[in-house]
């Protein structure tokens, strides 16, 4: 993409936040600055409790900075939108409806409703493999397939911009290798914006065109890093020469960061 001219999708104006913790102010980010392109893909990683999900939750705008902004299409961010679509670590399905009526339901609240609603949902439970399941309620589904489920949710209602904060962190490394390939796939399909928090440094490297590295708390953008290894990526991508010297790299400076959380 070299030289393209892209329209900036999210902009990051140096966002504060701070939450009144049990023995006083947590400053869980600070001075955050990132701007990211439409359809870019970008992976954060850092060490556990940098306030990743605090910055995704901000875009999203479940959650308010202390300062600074959040500017989505050209607009501040005052609350959550259809523009954004969101899948948690943990899977927040709707215990009452089916597979398919989860799915459904973000559709309906885009207005789209019955057969067409119906034929959009399966499309993405096809995706997820739960085809099977689709009348079966959350408590007769495993946690893996509860979490599929939240990403076909995610997908059905054609968000602009997904938001996902370690969505593939609990399921078995076929499942999560599956999902990786039919987001990319989705991805160069529908040319989404994709922000995608993980703990996995080979899942950030696979997935994204950056990778950027937060820092030990206060949370900072510490690094950010040009993955230039061209799409279509696969499994056989993690053993080239250029993606083992990228990933040493990257995990060298997350691992620094996990050393300051330790003293
Ligand atoms: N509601 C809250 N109240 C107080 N502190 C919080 C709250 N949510 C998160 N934190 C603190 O803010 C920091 C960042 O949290 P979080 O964004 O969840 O980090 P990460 O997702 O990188 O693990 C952590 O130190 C966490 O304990
Ligand atoms: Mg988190």
């Amino acid at each position: 993409m070299a030289g393209e001219k892209r329209n900036i999708k999210v902009v990051i104006d140096d966002v504060k936040k701070t939450y009144q913790g049990r023995t006083g102010e947590v400053v869980a980010l600070n001075g955050v600055n990132l701007e990211i392109a439409e359809n870019e893909f970008v992976t954060v990683v850092g060490p556990s409790g940098c306030g990743k999900s605090t910055l995704l939750n901000i875009i999203a705008g479940l959650l308010e900075p202390t300062s600074g902004r959040v500017v989505c299409n050209g607009v501040e961010v005052k609350g959550t939108g259809m523009d954004r679509g969101v899948v948690f670590q943990q899977y927040a399905l709707f215990p009452w409806l089916t597979v398919k009526k989860n799915v459904m339901f973000p559709l309906n609240m885009k207005g789209i409703k019955g057969q067409e609603a119906e034929e959009m949902a399966m499309k993405y439970i096809r995706m997820v493999d739960l085809e099977k399941f689709c009348d079966h309620y959350p408590k007769e589904l495993s946690g893996g397939m509860k979490q599929r489920v939240a990403i076909a949710r995610a997908y059905a209602a054609e968000p602009e911009i997904l938001l996902m904060d370690e969505p593939f962190g609990a399921l078995d490394a076929q499942t999560r290798t599956q999902l990786q390939q039919d987001l990319l796939d989705t991805w160069e399909r529908e040319q989404k914006t994709c922000f995608f928090i993980t703990h996995d440094v080979d899942e950030a490297l696979i997935l994204g065109q950056r990778v950027i590295i937060m820092s030990a708390r206060p949370g900072r953008i510490k690094d950010i890093v040009d993955i230039d290894i061209p799409y279509p990526r696969n499994q056989e991508t993690k053993m080239s020469p250029r993606f083992l010297e990228l990933k040493n790299y990257i995990w060298g400076q997350v691992y620094q960061e996990y050393l300051e959380v330790r003293k």
